[in-house]
């Protein structure tokens, strides 16, 4: 697999992690738009929630958008060696199969993640740089799928 260019990585980052929960709010916004089945899977206190909007303006979902820019922010800062993150992703990965996620589903939160960047850094996200992040998740998402595998 092609190695990520960890200097477009760190560079591009900066400025979403600069304001996590708007950027994670926007991928999340569109995530829900291309998959809304995904809706169902988030319950707090066994509530469901009716629409995205609520959804996204509960606090425990909030939480997760941190969680989630908090493990592209760990990647990120381990562009270089994934290696040291991927048994925490896979028991991430085996977590989110317990809570009903499919692996598919993966591919339209990678669509999404690409969204959010091209609207975060506009003209600044070169093909070069998208290039960059697919690998970067690419690899993640692998990481992550062995908790799908059976053992
Ligand atoms: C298909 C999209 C996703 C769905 C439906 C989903 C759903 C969930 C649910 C229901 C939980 C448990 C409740 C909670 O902690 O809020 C959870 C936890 C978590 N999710 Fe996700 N998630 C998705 C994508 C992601 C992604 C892309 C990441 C990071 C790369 C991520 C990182 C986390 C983390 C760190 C936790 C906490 C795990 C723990 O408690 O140790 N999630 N997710």
């Amino acid at each position: 697999m092609e190695r990520p260019e960890p200097e477009l990585i760190r560079q591009s980052w900066r400025a979403v992690s600069r304001s996590p929960l708007e950027h994670g709010t926007v991928l999340f916004s569109r995530l829900f738009d291309l998959e809304p089945d995904l809706l169902p899977l988030f319950q707090y206190n066994c509530h469901q929630f009716s629409s995205p909007e609520g959804c996204l303006s509960s606090p425990e979902f909030l939480d997760h958008i941190r969680k989630v820019m908090l493990v592209i922010d760990a990647a990120v800062t381990n562009v270089e060696d994934l290696s040291s993150l991927e048994e925490y992703l896979a028991s991430l990965g085996r977590k989110h199969r317990a809570v009903g996620v499919k692996l598919s589903s993966f591919s339209t939160v990678g669509e999404s993640l690409l969204y959010m960047l091209e609207k975060c850094l506009g003209p600044a996200f070169t093909p070069a740089t998208r290039a960059a992040w697919s690998q970067l998740y690419r690899a993640v998402v692998q990481a992550m799928s062995r908790g799908w595998d059976d053992q």
